[in-house]
Formats: structure tokens, sequence, C-alpha cells
């Protein structure tokens, strides 16, 4: 055989391997680009445009998780409470350590402009998630409270002074407690990939 017919094999072999990296990077990116926050870890929250403490509200004043977060038992998203909200008690309450938070509140309020929360949990497109059937299950079914209801996916928010996400919350994770609960809800197919994907 001569050199050039021993060539072509190994040619061939690397076209392949290196077209298997490719697939492989691709495969990556795209796990990168959809799910962001959960590859540079959980660890990071982004700055949010009013330094908003859950500690001060949901623990030393007991606000209710359902107070702000009104449409967790009846809808899709958890929702956030609108500026006119906040106006409720920060139309009196100005805040003794970060009066300054407190000024760009009512800015918002008075001018008419929403506050541009940003998000910490975020599912990619391709995924379907409805907090309604969620909180139902774990207060009706397991007995917990509502509170205990959002830690089991939110961890201890209410010791959080900037919210962070503690549960990966990817695929596997979802997967498995269908998995556990399925025999105990009436949705026989919660681990089919319909349930979760359009
Ligand atoms: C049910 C009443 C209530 C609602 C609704 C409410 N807050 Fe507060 N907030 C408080 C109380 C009470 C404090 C503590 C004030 C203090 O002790 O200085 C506080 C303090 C704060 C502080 C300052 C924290 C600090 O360290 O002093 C910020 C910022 C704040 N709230 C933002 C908001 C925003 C934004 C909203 C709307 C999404 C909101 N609050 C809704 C009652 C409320
Ligand atoms: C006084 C209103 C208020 C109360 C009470 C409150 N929250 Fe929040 N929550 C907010 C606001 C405003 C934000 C957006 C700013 C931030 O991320 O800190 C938020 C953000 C969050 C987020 C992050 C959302 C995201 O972008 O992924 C979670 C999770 C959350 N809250 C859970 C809870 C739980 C659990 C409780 C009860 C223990 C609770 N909250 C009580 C106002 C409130
Ligand atoms: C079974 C897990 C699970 C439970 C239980 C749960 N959450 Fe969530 N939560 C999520 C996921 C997943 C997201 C991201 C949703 C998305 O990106 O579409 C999220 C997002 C949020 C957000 C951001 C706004 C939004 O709706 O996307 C808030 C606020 C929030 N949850 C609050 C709560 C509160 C309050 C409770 C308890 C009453 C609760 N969650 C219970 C999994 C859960
Ligand atoms: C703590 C356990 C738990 C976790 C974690 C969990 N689920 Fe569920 N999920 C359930 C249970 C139980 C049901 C069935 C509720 C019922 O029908 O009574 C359900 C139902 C659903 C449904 C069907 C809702 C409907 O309207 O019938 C979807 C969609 C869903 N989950 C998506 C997700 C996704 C996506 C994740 C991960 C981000 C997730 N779930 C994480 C326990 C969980
Ligand atoms: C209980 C909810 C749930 C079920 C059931 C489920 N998935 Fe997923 N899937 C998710 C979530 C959440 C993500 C996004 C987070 C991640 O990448 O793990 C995801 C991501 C994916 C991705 C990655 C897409 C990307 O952008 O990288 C694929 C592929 C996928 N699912 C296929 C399937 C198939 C096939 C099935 C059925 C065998 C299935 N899933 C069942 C929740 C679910």
């Amino acid at each position: 055989m001569s050199l050039k017919m021993k060539l072509i094999p190994l040619a061939i072999g690397g076209l392949i391997s290196t077209a298997v990296l490719v697939l492989v990077l691709i495969f990556l990116l795209r796990a990168w680009w959809s799910t962001p926050l959960q590859v540079f870890g959980f660890g990071e929250p982004p700055e949010q445009p009013i330094a908003f403490p859950h500690t001060v509200h949901a623990q030393l004043n007991g606000i209710n998780c359902a107070f702000c977060h009104r449409n967790v038992i009846q809808g899709d998203s958890a929702s956030i409470l609108p500026v006119e909200g906040c106006l409720l008690c920060h139309e009196t309450i100005q805040g003794e350590v970060a009066e300054p938070e407190i000024a760009k509140v009512i800015d918002h309020f008075t001018n008419n402009r929403p506050i541009d929360w940003k998000k910490i949990h975020r599912l990619p497109d391709h995924v379907q998630f409805a907090h309604e059937p969620h909180v139902r299950f774990l207060t009706e079914v397991q007995g917990l409270s509502i509170e205990g209801a959002c830690s089991t996916c939110h961890g201890n928010v209410k010791e959080m002074v900037e919210v962070e996400q503690t549960r990966s919350l990817k695929m596997g994770d979802c997967v498995d407690c269908h998995r556990d609960n399925q025999a105990l809800t009436e949705n026989s197919d919660i681990t089919d990939c319909t349930t979760c994907h359009y």
C-alpha cells in the first residue's frame, strides 16, 4: 500500500472525531444558553434595581409569601407584587436602614415606572412549569404550609437578603420528584415528555 492509501483512513478518522467534537460542543453550548444561571452556579444572584430584603419582609415582619407572589396559588407564574402594592406599606413606612431604597420605590410609583426585577430562576422556553399544581400538591397532599411548599424548591427564602437558587431544578431533578410522587396524584403520566415539553 502506498503512503497515500494509508493516510486516507486516518484522514477519515480525523474527520469523524472532529465532527463528534463539534456536536458535543454544540450540545454543551445549547445547554449553556438555555440555562445560563445554572451553569455559572447558584451562588451569584444578579443585582436588583432595588435592594429588596426578604429577611426584613418575610422573616422580621412575617408577611406571607403569597401576599406578594399572589399568583402562585392560582396560576402558572408566581408573579411579583407591583409597585402600587409596595406603596400600601411604604407610603407610611420609610425604613430606617435603607431610606434611599425606599425613595427609589416611591420614585417608581410617582413616575408610573414598573420595577424591572431581574429573574433568578428561569427555565428554557421549551419547558412548561406551573406553580399552582405544585403548591396545591405540597399543601393539600403533603400537608405543608404555603411557605413550606415554596421552600421545597426555593430553599429558605425568608433568611436570604438576596434570593439565590438553591435547588438544581434540572430535568433529572423534576423527573425524580415526579416519579417518586406519581402514585399520590391523579395525574398518571407526569413522567411523560409531553407533560413538561411543548
Ligand atoms: C405589608 C407591608 C409591606 C409591603 C407590602 C412592602 N414592604 Fe417593604 N418594608 C416593610 C417593613 C415593615 C419594612 C421595615 C422598615 C424598617 O424597619 O425600617 C420594610 C423595609 C423595606 C426596605 C428597606 C429595608 C431596610 O433594610 O430597611 C425596602 C428596600 C423595601 N421594604 C422595599 C419594598 C418593596 C420594593 C416592596 C414591594 C415589592 C415592599 N417593600 C413591600 C413593609 C412592607
Ligand atoms: C413584601 C413582598 C414579598 C414577600 C412577603 C415575599 N417576596 Fe419573594 N420577592 C419579592 C420581590 C420584590 C422579589 C424580586 C426581587 C428579588 O429577587 O429579591 C421577590 C423574589 C422572589 C424569588 C425569586 C424570583 C426569581 O426571579 O426567580 C423567590 C423564589 C421568592 N421571592 C420567594 C418568596 C418566598 C418563598 C417568600 C415567603 C417566605 C417570599 N418570596 C416573600 C417580594 C416578596
Ligand atoms: C416544584 C418546585 C417549585 C415550587 C414548589 C415553587 N416554585 Fe417558584 N419557581 C419554580 C421554578 C422552576 C421557577 C422558574 C419558572 C420559569 O422560569 O418558568 C420558579 C419561579 C418563581 C418565581 C419567579 C417568578 C416566576 O413566576 O417565574 C417566584 C417569585 C417564585 N417562583 C416564588 C415561589 C413561591 C412564593 C412559592 C411557594 C408558594 C414557590 N415559588 C413554589 C419552582 C417552584
Ligand atoms: C417536589 C416534587 C416536584 C418537583 C421538584 C417538580 N414537580 Fe412537577 N409535579 C409534581 C407533582 C406531585 C405533580 C402532580 C400534581 C397533581 O396533578 O396533583 C406535578 C405536576 C407537574 C406538571 C403538570 C401540571 C398539570 O397541570 O397537570 C408539570 C408540567 C410539571 N409538574 C413540571 C415540572 C417541572 C418542569 C419541574 C422542574 C423544574 C417540576 N415539575 C418539578 C411534583 C414535583
Ligand atoms: C418533569 C419535567 C420533565 C419531563 C417529564 C421531561 N423533561 Fe426534558 N427537560 C426538563 C427541564 C426542566 C429541562 C431544562 C433543564 C435541563 O436542561 O435539564 C429539560 C431539558 C431537556 C432537553 C435539553 C434541551 C436543551 O436545550 O439542551 C432535552 C433534549 C429533553 N429535556 C428531552 C426530554 C425527553 C425526550 C423527555 C421524555 C423522555 C423529557 N425531556 C421529559 C423537564 C422535563
